[in-house]
């Protein structure tokens, strides 16, 4: 049997969702045949937790499990968590309300029990192609969306204090890899990764900018305004559900583990996991770049300070691992900010050191 892939090497996946296990088998042995990759689910629960772990192109799912309706849970799960997922809904009884509320909330199509596998091989066939063909026709992805957004928002950023060049996106990088060592799960890294650009948006909305990019120490009354920046940022990025928990990392970026921190002084794991790989990583590449207060600090002298802070602004355990990390990328990671504020244009190559 061919491979039904329509979009990379690797078959489509497809993941079914009844409480009927014998539905759930048949269903499951035809697609297998048909050369679909398919992951089974009994509950709307299982189902949710394996979209929280795999990636998958299609779901298929009934919507009444026991007399509830599961089917909608799954169908809203999808949609938060892999938004890109092809969505088909199955029932044992048929109403228009349900097709229309359905088709409304985002799934492709609807059928009615019993299904028929190899209609329904063919029908999750063409849902797929239609998605390929849509993006092929230039529609963006979502993550695509997300990186172009992102870029808007670190550029802003660094209007206001070009020595932050690349500073978001280095943050985003080395959070994403220190928060995998974590098993984080897709989700919060996605979040992770759009507070790591965003975690200075807050500096933009200050009164006065000017004392961002001065040379020398701060007044006691500018460090009290420059502390304002991460609640701001959380303030004003927006309050769409999905960025609930960017806020919250936004926010908690200078929090410090022993309570120390600010805005809230949290302490320990009042701060989120994401928070506490955020305050490591951004401290890092800050104490790595040239600022217009301070010089480079060298990587030798970082981890000095970073083993004199391990429990009291640092996560022992998030300091330990990002130090591990170091120790591979460390030179490489203490060059790119030079290279980032050379191609901005920030300083000249003479002054790169
Ligand atoms: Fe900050």
């Amino acid at each position: 049997m061919t491979s039904i892939d329509l979009t990379t090497s690797a078959p489509a996946s497809v993941l079914l969702v009844d409480d009927d296990r014998s539905t759930l088998e048949l269903l499951g042995h035809v697609l297998g045949l048909q050369g679909f990759d398919v992951s089974l689910a009994i509950t709307p629960e299982e189902a949710i937790h394996l979209l929280q772990t795999i990636q998958v192109d299609a779901v298929v799912t009934d919507v009444h499990f026991d007399g509830f309706e599961g089917g909608e849970r799954v169908l809203g799960a999808c949609r938060e968590l892999q938004p890109d997922v092809v969505v088909i809904l199955m029932t044992g009884y048929p109403a228009v309300e349900g097709a229309v509320s359905a088709i409304k909330g985002g799934a492709l199509d609807y059928l009615i029990k019993p299904v028929d596998p190899v209609v329904l091989g063919a029908m999750v066939h063409r849902a797929l192609r239609e998605r390929k063909l849509g993006r092929e026709e230039g529609q963006l992805e979502f993550t695509e969306l997300v990186d172009i957004l992102s870029e808007m928002v670190a550029n802003t950023i660094e209007r206001v204090d070009p020595y932050t060049a690349g500073h978001g996106e280095r943050t985003r990088k080395y959070c994403r890899i220190l928060a995998e060592g974590f098993g984080m799960d897709p989700q919060t890294l996605e979040r992770l990764e759009l507070a790591a650009i965003a975690h200075d948006y807050g500096k933009i909305y200050l009164e006065d900018l000017g004392f961002l990019t001065k040379a020398g120490p701060l007044t006691p009354d500018e460090y009290r305004e420059v502390q304002k920046h991460p609640a701001l940022g959380a303030s004003k990025l927006g309050n769409h559900p999905h960025l609930e928990e960017v806020c919250r990392f936004v926010a908690e970026h200078h929090e410090k583990f022993d309570g120390t921190g600010y805005p809230h002084r949290l302490k320990g794991e009042e701060i989120s996991l994401p928070g506490r790989i955020l305050g490591v990583v951004e401290v890092f590449d800050s104490l790595s770049t040239k600022r217009s207060y301070k010089d480079i600090w060298p990587l030798e002298k970082t981890l000095d300070f970073f083993q004199a802070q391990r429990g009291r602004a640092f996560d022992p355990e998030v300091l330990d691992s990002f130090v591990d990390l170091l120790k591979v990328n460390g030179e490489e990671w203490m060059t790119a900010p030079q290279e980032d504020l050379l191609a901005a244009g920030v300083i000249r190559p003479e002054d790169g050191k």
